[in-house]
């Protein structure tokens, strides 16, 4: 570590009272920008380790430390720098909401929308602001046209709302959804992409896959898919709730042609946040869910048409991406990884222990699901929180009864420790009768 940086570590973490004041003020950035700047050049694999470091980044969250929150892919807390501009947003656009929220605030969505774009590396103008994943991977669903009898493939282990969303579809407009099973966890990614190949029929007009499956945490091969389905003319949708924020790639390198996502998980945006991704030659004939003037209009914008919109929600992505990119991407991927394989590593030298994924980082992340034989999960739940106030939740898919672990870039290895420590009492003594 260069002099500079522990002197300005140092400093800042000394000096308690002034220290506070300037985290309140500005939620920490500076010290963080300060000490990403010490990392430039360091591989992020190594940067994954430096606790100096992360330690900046944990105290850039108010968040209950009485709780040890491993529940991250439910939803995240967002850093200081990110909640108090979203309070100060909130507080400008009341002061008169249809002049300083319709003038002022609102035309701040552009600015989200170039940085987001900018961000997964497409065109600003393939880029819409939604709520949430739900609301993004909807707009894509309703808004493609389908004769009876047309079908659409996705697994059997894609998120709950996007399959009920296919059968309102069959229920309208007499569509076909075919869900098929996928080994778990698969030998590879490329052994996924076979099976979504395999399960293509005549029939088929859309495909819709998870980018990073919410039940296991295993990455799916959305280029590999893309490429598959566009030889035969069949778009994909993309759910993308987890892998933004956590993986790194560029929507022109996965090519697929609607990418929805929630920005309130990975990113750590306040709550109610999210974007659709529609591949530009895709948008004019594509309706939207809600109505729009023209709704034949080659304009991103025809998918936002909801009514009066939250700004300050809005807003504030912008400081959330400020702070993705300050923390660097890379190294929040290697991050979350090392944290992974931390409490992952240590769990499977014990015989019944089992994994739902693939540790392999180009296989998974973060969020990874575990399980102990003979150990009902949502027992063990229930056991984590009495006893160690420990937050996951219980995976109770047909193929996967497993505990889902995510933590996020605040949490701290000891915090990881508590819950490895905590399952082998488990798997030594079992649970308390
Ligand atoms: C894979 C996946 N897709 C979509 C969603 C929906 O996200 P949201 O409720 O933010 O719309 C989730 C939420 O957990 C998810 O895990």
């Amino acid at each position: 570590m260069s002099f500079s940086r522990r002197a300005f570590l140092d400093r800042t973490m000394k000096v308690g009272g002034l220290s506070a004041a300037v985290t309140l003020s500005s939620g920490g950035l500076e010290r963080i920008l300060a000490a990403s700047r010490d990392m430039e050049g360091v591989p992020p694999e190594e940067a994954a380790r430096d606790e100096l470091f992360w330690g900046q980044i944990q105290q850039a969250f108010q968040i209950d430390r009485s709780i040890i929150n491993l529940n991250n892919g439910g939803v995240c807390p967002s850093p200081a720098v990110v909640h108090e501009a979203f309070k100060r947003y909130l507080d400008v656009q009341n002061m008169t909401p249809s002049l300083w929220m319709w003038r002022y605030l609102s035309p701040g969505k552009e600015m989200v929308r170039r940085r987001l774009a900018e961000t997964v590396g497409c065109d600003p103008e393939e880029m819409a602001i939604t709520r949430n994943a739900s609301e993004a991977m909807e707009i894509a669903q309703f808004g493609l046209e389908f004769e009876p009898g047309d079908e659409v493939i996705t697994t059997d282990q894609d998120y709950p709302r996007m399959i009920t969303t296919w059968r309102q579809r069959e229920l309208r407009d007499g569509i076909k959804l075919c869900q098929f099973p996928v080994p778990t966890p698969p030998g590879n990614k490329l052994e996924l992409a076979r099976h979504f190949e395999q399960n293509i029929t005549p029939r088929t007009r859309a495909i819709l896959m998870c980018h990073m499956v919410n039940i296991t945490g295993q990455i799916y091969p959305v280029r590999e898919v893309c490429d598959i389905a566009h030889r035969r003319g069949i778009p994909v949708l993309v759910d993308g709730a987890h892998a933004f924020g956590q993986t790194v790639f560029k929507m022109r390198d996965l090519d697929c042609d609607y990418y929805g996502t929630s920005l309130h998980k990975w990113l750590t945006a306040p709550i109610g946040t999210g974007f659709l991704f529609v591949k530009r030659d895709r948008i004019k004939d594509h309706w939207p869910l809600m109505a729009a003037a023209d709704p034949k209009a080659d304009n991103i914008r025809k998918f936002e048409e909801i009514g009066t919109h939250p700004a300050a929600n809005i807003n504030a992505i912008n400081e959330a991406l400020v702070f993705y990119h300050a923390i660097g991407a890379q190294r929040k991927a290697a991050r979350l990884h090392y944290l992974k394989l931390r409490w992952a590593e240590r769990l499977t030298r014990h015989d019944r222990v089992y994994l739902r994924c693939n540790l392999d980082p180009t296989e998974s992340v973060g969020v990874a699901t575990v399980g102990i034989e003979g150990i009902e999960p949502a027992a063990l739940v229930s056991h984590l929180w009495n006893k160690y106030r420990i937050h996951c939740i219980a995976i109770g898919h047909k193929d996967i009864r497993a505990l889902r672990i995510t933590p996020n870039v605040y949490t701290t290895p000891r915090e990881i420790d508590m819950f490895t420590n905590a399952m082998e009492d488990v798997i030594k003594n079992g649970l308390p009768a």
